[in-house]
């Protein structure tokens, strides 16, 4: 177990500057959630060194790049008396307890209520999302250690993986097609709002219509693409009976 946790004088310190240590501390202020920001770009002055910024902080989040997380602590031991939260997904690491609000995070900031729906998944561990964060209202669950792996990589393919696809149609719109990027946006809307109104019914097109002749096309009109073999692996995925010629 953790220290306990005095929720009266919970204060949070955040580490870090990238899109996550942002966006959770314009939560907070929106909250009006008192917070103390620290990230290596302070190290050169001593009068804001970490052991400064977080001193009076009981739990610190340390929203740094997953490989780094593990070494900073270990290395800092500033932090030894703190309760330590990160928010990587995938990371398991006895130091610091993981609760992983599942979204994306890129440049623009968002609203309050945008914030206060994004649920996080936590890892079993000494500490409750309550416990935590009593000031946030955001739905939370817990899940098994074993099933993160698999949580995380579904949260990647559908999320990440998508931001990709739908980049590359915007790109290749404006510089092959001359097609405005933004024409796109439309359709954009319109997949994610049939898959919250209807999830096992969103999906239309010719790989669920099974028409091997249209998906036969689109992999031909993708030679030379790199997606090319992207295409391939989602016939393979959703439809391998259909799946077309290979090179
Ligand atoms: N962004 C998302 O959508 C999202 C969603 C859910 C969870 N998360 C989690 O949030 C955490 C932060 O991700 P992010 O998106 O904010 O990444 P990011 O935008 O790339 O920012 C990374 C931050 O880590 C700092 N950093 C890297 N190596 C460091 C080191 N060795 N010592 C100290 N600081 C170091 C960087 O400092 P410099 O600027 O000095 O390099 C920067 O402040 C990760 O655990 C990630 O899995 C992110």
């Amino acid at each position: 177990m953790g220290p306990a946790l005095d929720s009266t004088a919970t204060r949070y310190g955040v580490i870090g500057d990238g899109h996550m240590a942002l966006h959770m501390g314009c939560y907070f202020e929106s909250l009006a959630v008192p917070y103390r920001r620290w990230s290596r770009r302070l190290e050169h002055d001593a009068s804001l060194s970490l052991g400064t910024a977080v001193g009076p902080c009981q739990i610190v989040l340390v929203l740094i790049n997953d490989v780094a997380i593990e070494p900073f602590i270990t290395s800092h031991p500033e932090l030894a008396e703190k309760t330590l939260v990160h928010f990587s997904g995938s990371l398991t690491t006895p130091h610091a307890q993981s609760m992983h609000p599942l979204s994306t995070f890129a440049g623009e900031l968002y609203s309050l209520s945008t914030y206060a729906t994004i649920p996080f998944v936590c890892e079993e561990g000494p500490h409750t999302f309550d416990e935590i964060f009593p000031e946030l209202p955001n739905p939370h669950y817990t899940i098994a250690q074993e099933l993160r792996p698999l949580y995380h990589s579904l949260a990647v393919l559908a999320g990440n993986c998508t931001t990709v696809l739908w980049s590359k149609l915007f790109d290749t719109f404006e510089e092959r097609l001359a097609l405005p990027r933004n024409i796109a946006v439309p359709y954009l809307k319109q997949v994610a709002l049939n898959l919250e109104l209807a999830p096992t019914n969103a999906a239309t097109g010719p790989l669920v219509r099974g028409d091997r002749q249209t998906v036969d096309a689109n992999i031909a009109a993708l030679e030379g693409d790199p997606f090319q073999a992207v295409y391939r692996a989602f016939v393979e995925a959703v439809a391998p009976h259909d799946a077309t010629s290979r090179p």
